[in-house]
């Protein structure tokens, strides 16, 4: 069949996993979160006790990081080596450190040639992150930055996390994590050629859709 590739980046609590998924299935693309595979070398560091301000260790361990991510919007499972991940690394330790990792350039460009294999790989596929649309396939048909406001964010990722949250540790989660990760990657503006689809007055479903139009238009 043809081949397509959507590309969205946005900062984090933006909605874009929960989207991009949605839209992967209505779509019957194959769906990539690189934003896990960031996660998963995280996890393999700290499993392996390596130094994260080392970068020297912490490109050597992503080389040899042996990663497994489907792209089936219905199963996501990541797995390193033999452990299925899926589940640790949404843990906070990991959220906390995964600017450590993306911000080594060394890592980012094994992770970047990574997820173009992947991507050469599918035939259609929605791809998520922070530099798809600049980056890993500048290329892509269809290239949108999922916004929202900072308000609508936090409360997003509170209720993701079951709410009760005190609002500064959400504020440090959120917001300080995406000033970590914009020195390595620009994903507060949209590049040439890349739509912004505001989400802060949309439903979940009104942004699906809007995603999945400007799909269909470009079909
Ligand atoms: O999307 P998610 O919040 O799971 O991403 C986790 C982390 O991975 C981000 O905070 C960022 O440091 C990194 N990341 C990145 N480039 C991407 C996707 C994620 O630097 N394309």
């Amino acid at each position: 069949g043809r081949r397509l590739i959507i590309a969205v980046d946005g900062p984090s609590g933006s909605g874009k996993s929960s989207v991009c998924r949605a839209a992967a299935r209505r779509l019957g693309a194959a769906y990539l979160d690189t934003g896990a595979m960031y996660r998963a070398a995280t996890w393999y560091c700290l499993d392996r006790g390596v130094d994260l301000d080392d970068e020297a260790a912490v490109a050597v361990a992503v080389e040899e990081l042996p990663l497994t991510i489907s792209t089936d919007p219905e199963h996501q499972t990541v797995t390193v080596g033999e452990c299925d991940v899926t589940e640790s690394i949404r843990e906070a330790r990991i959220s906390e450190s995964v600017s450590e990792i993306s911000t080594n350039r060394a890592a980012r460009a094994l992770l970047v040639a990574a997820q173009r294999r992947i991507i050469d790989q599918a035939g259609v596929v929605v791809a998520e992150g922070r530099d798809i649309t600049t980056v890993v396939a500048p290329d892509a048909q269809v290239r949108v930055l999922l916004t929202a406001s900072a308000e609508v964010r936090l409360a997003r990722r509170g209720l993701q996390m079951g709410g009760g949250q005190p609002a500064e540790a959400l504020q440090r989660q959120v917001l300080a994590r995406d000033a970590r990760d914009s020195t390595a990657v620009n994903f507060t503006e949209a590049a040439d050629g890349v739509a912004v689809l505001d989400s802060s007055d949309l439903t979940f479903e009104e942004t699906v859709d809007a995603l999945v139009s400007r799909v269909e238009s470009v079909r």
